[in-house]
C-alpha cells in the first residue's frame, strides 16, 4: 500500500539514524578497551533474555566502513553514534587510550568523508566497570570523572563532531540500572537511587563546559519523554499521574533548564551541594527528545512501593516489544515541552524513534517491514505536525540503522531499518531502508 508523500520539511532540518556502543561495535577486548558494567551484567547469567552479550554485537567496530557505506546509500543527514568511555579510558580515569580514540576518528573521517554530520553521545549506559566498583554514579566523583572523559573526547573530535549529546536517557539509566536492576548494573535501590540522578546531571553540566572549550558545536542533553495517559479520574489517579511525570518527563529537565528538582516527589536532596544546580543549569544548545510511547498510569494500590502503577494501554496496535504504537504520542510530548519551558526551552532534536519487529529475511532475500514504515511515516508527520504548533524541532533520527542488541532483551528485538545476521554478519537493508531513503527526498522537497 502506497503512504501519501510526506510534506515538505523546514530548511536545514536533519534526517539521521542512531545507534550505541555497546549495543553495535563489539570488539569488547580489542584495542584495550576496558570493561564496562554492560560486559559484566550480560555475563551473569539470567540477565539477558536470549542468554547473549554485546562481546560481538554487529561489530561495528570492524565493519563501520560497510555501515557508513549504508548510511550513504540512504541520503542520511547525520549519524548520531556512542563513545564507549571504556575504550577511551579503560578504568575510567587517567589519560587517554590513543588506540580507543583512533577508533572514532577514523570513524569520524569515514562520515565526514560520506558527506554526513557525525554526532557524538559521550555517555550511553557503558560506565567503565572499574568506576562501578568505587560506586558508580552513586559517587558524586564519577560525575568529574566524566567530565574529564568528555575533554578527552572533545579535545581529539571537536573539530569535527556537529552535535553532542552528554547523557543518553539518565532516567532510564537511572530506573533501569539502579532502582529497579533490570539493566547493569542491576542495583534495586528504587528511590534510593536518586544520587546517580544527581550525580549524572552534575557530570552533565560540568561535561558541558569540558566539551566547549574544545568546540563550538552545539550541546545537548538527551532525555526519554512519554506522555502519561492517566487511567483513572480520582484525586489519588491524578496525583500519580503528576509523580510519574514529574520523575519521568521532568526529573532531568526541570533543573538543566534552572527550574530545580521537582517537587512532586519527596528525594532525599542532602547529595545536593550549594552550587550545583548551578553548574547544572549550565545553558545548553538543544534537548534530545526520545520517544517510543506513552505511559499508562493509575493510583498505586495500597502498599505498592512506588507512588504510581503503570497500566498497559489498549486500543493500539503494539511493536514487537509490546509497546503500543501513538505517533500523535510525539506531537503531544514536543508540544508539551514547548509550552511547558517557554523561552528557557533551547531547540529540540528528536534523537530516537523507532520500532522493532521480528523481521525475518524471506527465501527471495527480501526483508519486508511494512509495519515499521507505517510507524516511521507516523512519527514523522507527527513532528511535522508538532512544528506546525510551534514547536522548534530540528532534527529526527531513527532508532536504528542496523538491528543490534537491545540491552535485557539481547538479539529478541531487530529495531534496524538493516537487518543483521548475527551468525553471519550480514547487512540486508528492509523495505524500510529503501522507503526512508525516499521519505527523505520528499520531504527535503
Ligand atoms: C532507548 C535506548 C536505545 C535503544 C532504544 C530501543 O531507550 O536509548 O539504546 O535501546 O531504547
Amino acid at each position: 500500500m502506497a503512504l501519501p508523500p510526506l510534506p515538505a520539511f523546514p530548511t536545514g532540518f536533519t534526517f539521521g539514524v542512531a545507534t550505541s556502543a555497546y549495543q553495535v561495535e563489539g570488539a569488547a577486548d580489542t584495542g584495550g578497551r576496558g570493561p564496562s558494567i554492560w560486559d559484566t551484567f550480560t555475563h551473569e547469567p539470567g540477565q539477558i533474555a536470549d542468554g547473549s552479550t554485546g562481546d560481538v554485537a554487529c561489530d561495528h567496530y570492524h565493519r563501520y566502513p560497510e555501515d557508513v557505506a549504508l548510511m550513504a546509500g540512504l541520503g542520511t543527514d547525520a549519524y548520531r553514534f556512542s563513545v564507549a568511555w571504556p575504550r577511551v579510558q579503560p578504568d575510567g580515569t587517567g589519560p587517554a587510550n590513543p588506540t580507543g580514540l583512533a577508533f572514532y576518528d577514523r570513524l569520524v573521517d569515514t562520515v565526514l568523508a560520506a558527506g554526513i554530520d557525525p554526532v557524538a553521545t559521550l555517555f550511553h549506559w557503558d560506565l567503565p566497570q572499574a568506576l562501578e566498583d568505587r560506586g558508580g554514579w552513586m559517587d558524586r566523583d564519577t560525575a568529574y570523572r566524566f567530565a574529564d572523559y568528555s575533554a578527552l573526547v572533545a579535545a581529539a573530535l571537536g573539530d569535527r563532531i556537529k552535535l553532542w549529546v552528554t547523557l543518553n536517557e539518565p532516567v532510564v539509566h537511572m530506573t533501569y540500572g539502579y532502582a529497579m536492576g533490570v539493566h547493569a548494573p542491576g542495583r534495586m535501590m528504587l528511590f534510593d537511587a536518586f544520587p546517580t540522578t544527581h550525580h549524572q546531571l552534575l557530570g552533565h553540566g560540568l561535561a558541558v563546559a569540558a566539551v566547549r572549550a574544545h568546540s563550538g558545536s552545539p550541546v545537548a542533553l538527551t532525555n526519554n519523554y512519554s506522555p502519561v495517559h492517566a487511567c483513572g479520574d480520582t484525586a489519588a489517579d491524578r496525583a500519580a499521574v503528576a509523580a510519574y511525570d514529574a520523575l519521568h518527563n521532568r526529573l532531568f529537565t526541570d533543573p538543566v533548564l534552572g527550574l530545580g528538582y521537582p517537587t512532586e516527589i519527596d528525594f532525599d536532596l542532602s547529595v545536593v551541594h550549594d552550587g550545583d544546580l548551578d553548574v547544572i543549569a549550565t545553558p545548553i544548545d538543544g534537548i534530545g527528545v526520545n520517544y517510543y510511547n506513552p505511559t499508562g498510569i493509575r493510583a498505586p494500590d495500597e502498599g505498592h512501593p512506588l507512588p504510581f502503577e503503570m497500566v498497559q494501554l489498549d486500543g493500539y496496535p503494539t511493536t514487537g516489544f509490546g509497546w503500543p504504537v501513538v505517533p500523535e504520542g510525539l506531537r503531544d510530548i514536543l508540544v508539551t515541552l514547548t509550552r511547558r519551558y517557554g523561552d528557557a526551552l533551547p531547540p529540540l532534536y528528536v534523537t530516537e524513534s523507532g520500532c522493532s519487529y521480528p523481521d525475518v529475511v524471506g527465501p527471495d532475500g527480501d526483508c519486508a517491514d511494512p509495519d515499521r514504515i507505517a510507524y516511521l511515516d507516523g512519527h514523522l508527520r507527527a513532528v511535522r505536525d508538532a512544528i506546525d504548533e510551534g514547536a522548534d524541532v530540528r532534527a529526527y533520527f531513527v532508532w536504528s540503522l542496523l538491528d543490534n542488541f537491545e540491552w535485557a532483551e539481547g538479539f529478541s528485538q531487530r529495531f534496524g531499518l538493516v537487518h543483521v545476521d548475527f551468525d553471519t554478519q550480514v547487512r540486508t537493508p528492509k523495505t524500510s531502508y529503501a522507503w526512508y531513503r525516499d521519505a527523505i527526498r520528499q520531504a527535503r522537497r
